[in-house]
């Protein structure tokens, strides 16, 4: 017998406002679960049915969502201090001492900040590692292994691109170093050099392009090639299962229907 709150919820779900947004319903069987993540437009990018030894931590030890976690942090914290620093050399230093000093709470947003960027650096090589390690990078995956490519060279560059924001001397001088050395590139070097800095020389041009780098051009591209990489998850047959465990062939025996849906 259903509990009083029980039966409100019903009601909720089968009213017509709920039933605008949950087209599917929600309903307990299978058939309910499966259209209920192909209708929703975050939960699309999931396959409706996986076996169980994909999603057990073993597998993967959840490193590449982990990633994403430390990257979603990224993006709450960035855009709380977007609110407080401006792109400007008079002021950019200002803000960062603002924000330690004054701000409430500001240290512990810089350094939460901070310390995830860290984090998602540690992570993103951390799962690169596990999916080489276990050989989950072998067709059909090679695609997604070069998309992986593409986001750990977003994250290099985001956390680059982070550095000179503060504009302090530790700031100052490794950026001036690290652009140095992208003039080491044959043929187009000194191009990429005056391209990244907006001149020849670290000052206000460079702080703005690193500014717009860092808080739009690169976010969104990580953005974009998150959703390519895990739609590609999707398409590749789910997470990779090593067919000789003997426990991959006892999760489709315990799950006849277990199959991997594109
Ligand atoms: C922003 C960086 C990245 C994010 C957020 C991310 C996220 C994910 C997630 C959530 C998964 C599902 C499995 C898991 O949780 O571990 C996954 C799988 C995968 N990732 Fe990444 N990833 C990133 C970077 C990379 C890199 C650098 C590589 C390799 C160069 C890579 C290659 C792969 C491959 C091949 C799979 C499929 C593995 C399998 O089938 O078991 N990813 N990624």
């Amino acid at each position: 017998m259903s509990t009083k709150a029980e039966q409100i919820i019903e009601q909720v779900r089968a009213g017509r406002v709920w039933r605008s947004v949950f087209r599917s319903g929600t309903g307990q069987s299978t058939l309910h679960r499966a259209l209920a993540i192909q209708q929703n437009i975050f939960l699309h990018l999931f396959a409706t049915k996986v076996r169980k030894r994909m999603v057990r931590f073993s597998a993967t030890w959840y490193l590449g969502t982990l990633t994403f976690g430390t990257f979603l942090i990224l993006v709450i914290t960035g855009i709380l201090l977007m609110l407080y620093y401006h792109p400007s050399v008079p002021q950019a230093y200002a803000d960062m001492k603002d924000l330690q000093f004054v701000v409430s709470s500001g240290l512990f947003l810089r350094n939460l900040h901070r310390w995830s960027a860290q984090l998602m650096v540690f992570l993103v090589f951390a799962h690169m590692f596990k999916v080489f390690y276990r050989g989950a990078y072998r067709t059909p995956r090679e695609f997604n292994w070069v998309i992986g490519i593409v986001l750990l060279l977003i994250t290099l560059l985001l956390s680059y691109t982070g550095y000179l924001l503060p504009w302090d001397q530790l700031a100052y001088w490794a950026i001036t170093v690290g652009s140095n050395l992208s003039s080491a590139v044959p043929l187009v070097g000194s191009k990429i050099h005056f391209l990244l800095l907006g001149g020849n020389q670290v000052n206000a041009n460079a702080l703005l392009r690193f500014y717009v780098l860092h808080c739009v051009i690169l976010p969104l591209a990580a953005i974009l090639f998150i959703a390519i990489h895990f739609w590609r998850i999707r398409k590749d047959g789910g997470l990779y299962v090593q067919q000789s465990d003997p426990r991959a062939q006892a999760d489709v025996e315990s799950e006849p229907d277990a199959k991997e849906v594109q």
